[in-house]
């Protein structure tokens, strides 16, 4: 399985995405501030990658902390926190893991302080364990839903890379593929950074599946020839009512897939799922600098001084999600209801069957509510 990224004795070592396809590399931070610098980078990216980085990173400044007392201990921890919660908005994952790290803080505030670092250096270590059993799960839900044979779109990156292994919507691709389906997937190249043509590809054809990338533009075209049977994609965060926050353009490829009567599937775990945030509207967008829509491999592609507009993520509104594939089961509209039971029904069994090793050791997760 690919290493996206993983808890060492040197530090937190991730794989520069930025140097994919053409260099496998990678980059090892000692300090929180490095690990900040690596999200806002997009060294790591991808929403639940994002978080278990950040979760990991608030365990290195504890690790590193000096402090003699919890007091000393709370306020280097608590920097941390602000340190990496200014990196990057939207996806919600990393609050989710920010937040988790705190509560996990304040359970344990009351124990000797080596106990209280080595603890909070296993949760960080359980959150990479745990979202590559949640993505097995999503795997086995999502892949009842794959076409048996055929053409399968998907859009960015939302695959091992973008997690701690495994991927959400190339899970639900590749547990399809294991189950003997014949899925050749479309990957949309996903300017302006190319998270489908550098990434996506690259760790499909790793796995042997075959893969055709296509650039943004030509999406509709293939939908018209029939070539497509099923779209899947992942999120950086969803909203109570199911409007989906995802890789700029994911918004275009759902209203097409309407009107194709083409099934558009999101595949997600729950650290991604924001039911405090009632709707899309709410969701923080990212801008990001100017020049990675005016500049390709280096090379100005735009005349100086025109306008130029960046936003990382769009939102697709719910009407156009044909299912929610979570690790807990199949959400379908009416979503905020839906959303809401997985949350309380489910909430103990993936912590219940997340192993050491990452693996689920009983499948044991309801496939509809
Ligand atoms: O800007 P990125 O590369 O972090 O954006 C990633 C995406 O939009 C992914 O589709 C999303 O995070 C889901 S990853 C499982």
């Amino acid at each position: 399985m690919i290493q996206t990224l993983e808890w060492t004795d040197q530090g937190v070592r991730f794989i520069d995405q930025t140097k994919l396809p053409t260099e496998e590399t990678y980059v090892t931070c000692q300090t929180h501030e490095q690990v900040a610098e690596v999200i806002r980078t997009m060294v790591v990216r991808g929403a639940p990658a994002i978080g278990v980085a950040a979760a990991m990173g608030i365990a290195l400044a504890v690790k590193n902390s000096k402090a003699e007392t919890v007091g000393d201990l709370k306020r280097d921890f608590n920097q941390a926190c602000d340190v990496i919660g200014k990196t990057r908005p939207t996806a919600v994952n990393l609050f989710w893991a920010i937040r988790r790290m705190q509560e996990k803080l304040e359970r344990i505030r009351i124990r000797p302080l080596s106990q209280i670092r080595q603890t909070l250096i296993e949760e960080a270590q359980r959150m990479h364990a745990e979202d590559i059993a949640a993505n097995q799960a999503m795997g086995r839900h999502g892949a009842t839903l794959m076409p048996s044979e055929g053409g399968v779109l998907t859009h960015c990156n939302a695959g091992a890379l973008a997690t701690c292994g495994y991927g959400t919507a190339l899970g639900v691709i590749r547990a399809a593929v294991e189950q003997g389906k014949k899925i050749h997937v479309f990957a949309d190249e996903t300017r302006p950074f190319l998270q489908g043509s550098r990434l996506t590809a690259w760790e499909l054809m790793k796995d042997g599946i075959p893969t055709t990338v296509i650039s943004d533009n030509m999406a509709g075209a293939m939908m018209s020839q029939g070539k497509i049977g099923a779209i899947v994609v992942g999120a950086d965060r969803i909203a109570a009512n199911g409007d989906v926050a995802n890789k700029i353009g994911t918004y275009t490829v759902a209203v097409l897939a309407k009107e194709h009567g083409i099934p558009f599937y999101v595949a997600a775990p729950f650290s991604t799922i924001d039911l405090a945030t009632p709707d899309g509207g709410k969701i923080p967008i990212e801008q990001r600098d100017a020049k990675e829509v005016t500049h390709i491999a280096g090379k100005q592609m735009v005349p100086d001084g025109v306008g130029i507009e960046n936003p990382a993520f769009d939102v697709t509104p719910a009407k156009y999600v044909t299912a929610i594939i979570t690790e807990r089961g199949i959400a379908r509209a009416p979503y905020e209801e839906c959303l809401r039971n997985l949350a309380v029904k489910e909430a103990s069994i993936e912590v219940l069957h997340a192993t050491k090793n990452g693996h689920s050791s009983s499948p044991n997760l309801k496939t509809r509510v």
